[in-house]
């Protein structure tokens, strides 16, 4: 259950190819970083799975990282603390040992969902957040007319929320997450209103879909944008949007109160 790739990397996207531009490419955005930090409400300490490189890691708390991935654990910043070698699945800690839990952009490279999740609520008293995609709403973005088979990866790696809704158990809410314009957190969505940034390999290399599809679907891609902006077909269908200041995407929070 737990395969590893060689740099440790769990789930089913291999860090040690995707990982070394990852840190740069997704800054954690500072408006979606406020509504995580309302979420984890007065929670002093925090556990972060999936932690990666720190995105929206708190750092006016006490923050405990599990990351799997060499990679991704050596793109840590120095004024984050370091983090566990471990998986969601099995975490090394005792039972309610923290009062917040978070993992964001992890759950859909999890091997077992209900399991991580499970973990996760043993050793969280308090709340439990989940940022992920909602794989029903992926083709709200125009990368499904260029490029369908990424979306389609997409789509069969997030496990449907309602999964997470139910594995999280009590109180739970689902909020959708407006995407801002200038979103300095490069998950695919993030470009709405930016096309020209998705022409960059690293960018997308940045978003682990990509390296499920054929590199010639990543050509086909840059080939038929490139075309289109030139032309101003993009901007005839889409322009509007570079100029919308949020998109509201597939992105959701799922928070789960403590349970009783
Ligand atoms: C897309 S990155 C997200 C990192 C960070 N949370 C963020 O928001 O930028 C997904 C992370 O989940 C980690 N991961 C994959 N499978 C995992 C598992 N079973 N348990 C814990 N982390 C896992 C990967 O190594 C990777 O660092």
């Amino acid at each position: 259950m737990d395969a590893r790739h060689a740099d440790g990397s769990a789930g089913d996207a291999n860090y040690s190819v995707i990982g070394s531009g990852y840190a740069h490419y997704r800054q954690p955005d500072p408006q979606i970083a406020a509504l995580v930090n309302d979420l984890l409400g007065d929670a002093q300490t925090v556990l972060n799975v999936g932690a990666g490189a720190g995105s929206y890691e708190p750092t006016d708390r006490a923050v405990t990282a599990v990351e799997p991935s060499a990679s991704m654990r050596a793109q840590r910043p120095a004024h984050l603390a370091a983090a566990i070698d471990a998986v969601a699945e099995r975490l090394p800690f005792a039972d309610d040992s923290f009062d917040a839990g978070m993992a964001t952009f992890t759950v859909h490279q999890w091997s077992d969902l209900r399991r991580g999740l499970a973990e996760m609520r043993r050793v969280t008293r308090g709340p439990v957040l989940v940022m992920t995609c909602d794989p029903d709403e992926l083709d709200r973005f125009w990368l499904a007319h260029y490029a369908p088979e990424v979306i389609a990866v997409e789509a069969r790696r997030y496990p449907p929320i309602a999964a997470i809704e139910r594995a999280l158990g009590a109180n739970v809410q689902t909020l959708a997450v407006p995407i801002p314009l200038r979103c300095t957190d490069g998950f695919g969505e993030a470009y709405y209103g930016r096309p020209e940034a998705l022409l960059d390999p690293g960018a997308r290399l940045a978003n682990s879909a990509w390296s499920f599809v054929d590199p010639a679907i990543g050509e086909r891609f840059v080939a038929a944008l490139g075309r289109d902006l030139a032309s101003g077909d993009w901007d005839r269908r889409y322009g509007h949007l570079r100029v919308q200041p949020y998109f509201e995407g597939s992105l959701r929070l799922i928070a789960g109160g403590p349970p009783g």
